[in-house]
């Protein structure tokens, strides 16, 4: 999967959203602590340190959302973490993003913090983000 596969699918399914661009996709991929999984009908993001994993983004094709696609990829990418030796996930979304916070809810995450104003909207108001962490052992 391409850095523009991943841009053309991220910017689908965030519509509402700036979305991330090419060269942005191409220079998480280049640092050796990014992974990806999936396709571009659904694709996770992620980085592992150490013992710990963070989901950078998870974004499914509307034409494809509400087929499972997304929770296979949450446990596609927990397994590639745990082999590579990550005992913990985080993870940070929008308060308000309903559909994801049920996502990660039904993969087992948690809330474990909370960003005040930590995401900027293209109107020029922010959203609180909610961490959520899972284990992975
Ligand atoms: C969030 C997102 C990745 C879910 O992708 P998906 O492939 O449609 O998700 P799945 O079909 O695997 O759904 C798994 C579970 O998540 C929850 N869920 C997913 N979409 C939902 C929605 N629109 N409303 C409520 N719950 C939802 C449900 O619990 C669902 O289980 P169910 O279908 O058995 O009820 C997708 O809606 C998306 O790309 N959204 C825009 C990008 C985004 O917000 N990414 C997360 C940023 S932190």
């Amino acid at each position: 999967m391409t850095p523009r596969d991943m841009a053309s699918t991220h910017a689908a399914a965030f519509a509402q959203s700036r979305p991330w661009t090419v060269q942005e996709f191409s220079d998480l991929l280049s640092n050796r602590f990014t992974h990806h999984v999936g396709n571009a009908d659904s694709f996770a993001l992620f980085q592992v340190i150490a013992q710990e994993a963070e989901l950078l983004t998870i974004a499914t094709h509307p034409t494809s959302q509400r087929q499972g696609l997304a929770r296979q990829r949450m446990s596609d990418w927990h397994s590639v973490a745990r082999d590579l030796g990550a005992t913990r996930a985080i993870l940070d979304v929008a308060s308000d993003n309903l559909p994801a916070i049920a996502l990660y809810e039904h993969c087992g995450y948690r809330p474990c913090g909370l960003r005040k104003g930590y995401y900027l909207l293209e109107n020029n108001k922010k959203t609180d983000a909610v961490v959520m962490e899972c284990s992975l052992t």
